[in-house]
């Protein structure tokens, strides 16, 4: 077993997406589906952490209509089928580098524009009312988010807002094992100029181009099974995401005896890892 990387999807960091490189694994016989369904469980995950698909204060507006909606790296498009049946009569559009992601039978008020966001975003100025950018931290190396955040700002219409979900890599009361695992992981990324701790500087990247309303809310994302009031279905993606990370990272050939300990330690050490929103409105 191993991890799959189709070369079509790889960017010149080794990979393109979190799915890819921590859920696709070799050997799976419905290895898109099984992508897309994880895809799913952690949108599902992320809104149940916010109580919400998003935080900036355009609920009366979304639900009055009329508004242009942009996800950069929309992936499946799993945020904007969300929010485009509850909010139906606004326009979404999605931009993504990967176009097979695409999937044919979309709602109508959806449409997908295929680019690479880092040469800038395809769209003219003040087009868009509300613009959320989700799980991009594996992909964008650190100047890229003040470029992609500059161009998200020329593109927004006054008065809009932008909103950015992202994860902080180190996770937080780690165990020994979890902290072994997490550093092979983050020097991976180090190593391909990720910005792992992005989080740090998306407030300053809003406030330098002179968004305003800046809000920051962060939440806790349990790792193992200790917090009982998480669901059946997320404890399914944590153990995925370390069973992956295990595969990937971890070394060694037993996964299964791998992952048991890891677990029973991220349940002694209450491990889990933090999820960041910055939502801000340009004036
Ligand atoms: C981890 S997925 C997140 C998908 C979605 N935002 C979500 O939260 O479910 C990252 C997505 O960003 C896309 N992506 C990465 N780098 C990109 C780039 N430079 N331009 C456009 N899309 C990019 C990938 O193709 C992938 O679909």
């Amino acid at each position: 077993m191993g991890i799959l990387l189709s070369k079509s999807r790889q960017n010149e960091n080794g990979f393109d997406t979190i799915s890819q490189y921590l859920f696709s694994v070799t050997g799976l016989p419905k290895k898109f589906d099984r992508e897309e369904e994880n895809a799913g469980l952690r949108h599902n995950l992320i809104r149940e952490l916010f109580n919400g698909n998003f935080s900036s204060p355009i609920r009366d507006k979304l639900n009055d209509g009329g508004l242009m909606v942009l996800d950069v790296g929309c992936g499946f498009g799993t945020w904007l089928f969300d929010m485009s049946s509850d909010f139906k009569d606004c326009q979404y559009v999605g931009v993504d580098k990967t176009p097979q992601q695409f999937i044919a039978n979309k709602p109508k008020n959806v449409e997908f524009v295929t680019a690479d966001v880092t040469d800038g975003l395809p769209f003219n100025d003040e087009s868009f009312d509300f613009i959320h950018i989700r799980n991009l931290v594996f992909d964008l190396r650190d100047k890229q988010w003040d470029s992609l955040v500059q161009e998200c700002v020329r593109i927004l219409k006054p008065g809009g807002y932008i909103e950015i979900t992202e994860t902080e890599m180190p996770t937080k009361s780690a165990g020994p094992n979890m902290d072994k695992l997490g550093k092979k992981m983050r020097n991976f990324l180090i190593e391909r100029k990720i910005s792992i701790l992005i989080v740090n500087r998306i407030g300053d990247i809003m406030k330098s181009n002179n968004l305003q309303n800046i809000v920051h809310d962060e939440r806790c994302f349990p790792l193992g099974t200790w917090d009982s009031s998480f669901r059946k279905a997320f404890q399914t993606f944590n153990l995925e995401v370390l069973r992956t990370s295990l595969i990937r990272f971890g070394g060694s050939k037993n996964i299964d005896s791998e992952l048991s300990n890891l677990i029973a330690e991220a349940n002694k050490y209450r491990s889990y890892f933090s999820v960041h929103r910055f939502f801000s409105q340009k004036i």
